[in-house]
């Protein structure tokens, strides 16, 4: 039976790619820091879990070093990271980085976390530049991108079959930042009106983690030193995105379309680039890839998550706290409240 290692594998990238790989009888071993966070299922699914944070090298090499037919790394953050890896790469047939769009710089040197935002020509392919490598702190908004760079060189300078993906704003079941949640949140608190800065026209191209993971299987397959752009076939505005929400978890609100200019913070969301981001998948498309399903039909999954884990004290400790700073900055109805009043008075 052919062996898949997903180091990282128990967040959404990981758990969908463990489900795509036993469907197609590949024998996959998951591995993750907390076994208290691991997704439901994955011992019914037959995927094995390994304890083992992945930048411990000891902990690395005894669940890569007796090789496998493919290697999925998802928390490969910086070149020290990729380096620690390398030597490892003799014993395994494909390997897969996954690696962001982050790394893509326009013409001015923005990229997608700068505090100014990127113009790229759309949609953006595998050829555009990226940022210049770089050791900042990886866990900043200005290190995220030149950190990923850096892993990605390490990697593909290896002389392994080494397959750089780049995601875009990845969703699943058993994401650590469901970003759905935002607006599922909102439902779930019965609230009957939708804040949505710039009018909710932002997009910032969705990756569902099964359509990553479809890709992942078919480099498994292919296994080459490649560089591939991956998201949804769609790109769908924040808008449309609270509206897939709404209406499949049967929800109905009233939309205030907030112009450019209204109170900072008042109706942020995930979504919200202007212009918007959008990556180009031909490369993969011709690889052999093709997608699981549009974002409508693929979110499914984490919205039904969402809920179940929302409604059981079981599982509540898997979704974000109320004092995320992420989610709670985007659900803070006292601000809309307060605009209301002062605009219904
Ligand atoms: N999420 C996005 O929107 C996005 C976009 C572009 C690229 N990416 C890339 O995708 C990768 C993350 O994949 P994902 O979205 O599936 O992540 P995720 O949902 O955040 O899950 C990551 C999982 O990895 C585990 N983990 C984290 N650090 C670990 C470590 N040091 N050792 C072992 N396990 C570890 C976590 O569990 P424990 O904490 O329990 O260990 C968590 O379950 C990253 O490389 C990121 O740069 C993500």
């Amino acid at each position: 039976m052919r062996r898949a290692v997903i180091l990282a594998g128990t967040g959404a990238i990981g758990w969908a790619t463990a489900r795509r790989l036993v469907a197609d009888d590949w024998n996959v071993v998951v591995t993750g820091r907390n076994p208290e966070k691991i997704p439901a299922g994955l011992a019914e699914l037959g995927a094995e879990f390994v304890p083992a944070d992945r930048h411990d090298p000891v902990k690395l090499g005894a669940v890569v070093g007796p090789g496998a037919d493919l290697l999925v790394d998802c928390a490969c953050y910086t070149a020290a990271h990729a380096s620690a890896l390398v030597p490892l790469l003799g014993d395994v047939s494909s390997t897969v980085m996954i690696s962001s769009k982050a790394v893509y710089v326009d013409d001015e040197g923005r990229h997608v976390n700068s505090e100014e935002p990127p113009r790229f020509e759309l949609p953006i392919t595998e050829n555009q530049p990226t940022l210049q490598p770089s050791e900042v702190d990886y866990d900043s908004a200005e290190g995220y991108g030149p950190n990923k760079v850096a892993a990605e060189e390490v990697l593909l300078d290896s002389g392994y079959p080494v397959t750089v993906l780049r995601p875009s704003k990845v969703h699943g079941a058993w994401s650590r930042r469901p970003r759905e949640w935002v607006f599922v949140k909102r439902i779930l608190d019965k609230r009957d009106v939708l804040f949505l800065a710039r009018r909710g026209e932002g997009a910032d191209h969705p990756s569902a983690a099964v359509n990553i993971a479809a890709l992942v299987e078919v480099v498994g397959r292919k296994p080459r030193r490649q560089i591939l752009n991956i998201a949804d076939p769609d790109c769908p505005s924040g808008r449309a995105i609270a509206s897939v929400i709404a209406t499949y978890l049967g929800h109905a609100w009233e939309e205030v379309l907030l112009e450019a200019g209204a109170a900072p913070g008042l109706g942020a969301h995930p979504w919200d680039s202007i212009p918007p981001v959008v990556l180009d998948c031909t490369a993969a498309r011709q690889l052999g890839y093709e997608s699981v399903g549009d974002y409508e039909a693929t979110v499914r999954d984490e919205l039904d998550w969402l809920v179940a884990c929302a409604n059981d004290s079981r599982t509540r400790h898997v979704l974000p706290s109320k004092d995320d700073p992420y989610f709670a900055a985007m659900t803070d109805y006292g601000k809309e409240d307060e605009y209301l009043g002062r605009h219904t008075t």
